[in-house]
């Protein structure tokens, strides 16, 4: 690693794991392989935080930490809390990682956000032009909304009514490991899904992304949508990268 390299370090927290990595903010990729702690259970806001300080420990990392959560945030509180623990609504989260980690920069932000900031900069060239969508498919599904690259956060179109249900609750990849749907079972409930986003929301392009985008030829070319859908290239470290971004940026939805 040369001097002139400049490092962030990101965190991501989610339902099974909490992970986090050194990132170099020039290239989009980690500079250190990237640790994974199992999340607490229950996932209380003092486990997580407790468990986020050990991640930063065993790092040896004492820069600013970009921290993201699958829920609202705005203004450093998280508003929701669709697949946490309810105590973390309306929870300071700022407040909260900074008694765990003390005296630092510290950024928190959706995931599905930090994964669109860092496809923008350091993925497909559709991420940085355009008005387009990134989605991620999981327990929920993410969203990220990018103008020309530039995000516009906090938008959870994943809770959007599709026919009447959640667009989460028909087409995250979650529901398709539950209900043991085919690809092609399933790429027709994201077929529905994405045919209301494009509806509402003509944009020019959807990219997709959460672990089951590695698999994108096995459901990609059955979407029967207008809109050019684009499998991410950043994959499962994508709210890592972005979380470090984040903080560098003093970006603080
Ligand atoms: C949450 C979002 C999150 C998404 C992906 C949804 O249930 O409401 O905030 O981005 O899941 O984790």
């Amino acid at each position: 690693m040369s001097s002139m390299t400049s490092l962030g370090f990101g965190i991501d927290i989610g339902g099974s794991g909490i992970k986090g990595a050194v990132v170099d903010l020039d290239t989009g990729e980690l500079a250190t392989e990237r640790i994974r702690i199992p999340t607490p259970q229950p996932a209380t806001p003092d486990a997580v935080a407790a468990t986020v300080a050990q991640l930063v420990s065993l790092a040896e990392w004492e820069g600013p930490v970009g921290i993201t959560l699958p829920s609202v945030v705005l203004a450093q509180r998280a508003l929701t809390a669709a697949n946490i623990d309810p105590a973390w609504v309306d929870l300071d989260v700022h407040e909260l990682f900074s008694s765990a980690l003390p005296a630092r920069d510290l950024t928190v932000l959706n995931d599905a956000d930090a994964a669109g900031l860092a496809e923008a900069t350091f993925g497909v060239t559709e991420a940085r032009s355009g008005a387009c969508i990134l989605l991620t498919f999981g327990t929920g599904i993410g969203s990220a909304f990018l103008l020309e690259g530039e995000l516009f956060p906090n938008t959870e179109i994943g809770h959007l009514l599709v026919d009447g249900k959640e667009a989460e609750h028909r087409a995250s990849a979650a529901i398709k490991d539950n209900k043991g749907l085919s690809y092609a079972q399933w790429a027709k409930r994201v077929d529905k899904v994405l045919h209301e986003y494009e509806r509402l929301f003509r944009p020019t392009a959807f990219i997709v992304g959460g672990g089951i985008s590695r698999k994108h030829e096995k459901w990609v070319p059955l979407l029967t949508v207008s809109t050019p859908v684009i499998p991410a290239q950043l994959r499962n470290n994508a709210g890592i990268v972005g979380a470090a971004m984040a903080v560098a940026k003093q970006l603080r939805p």
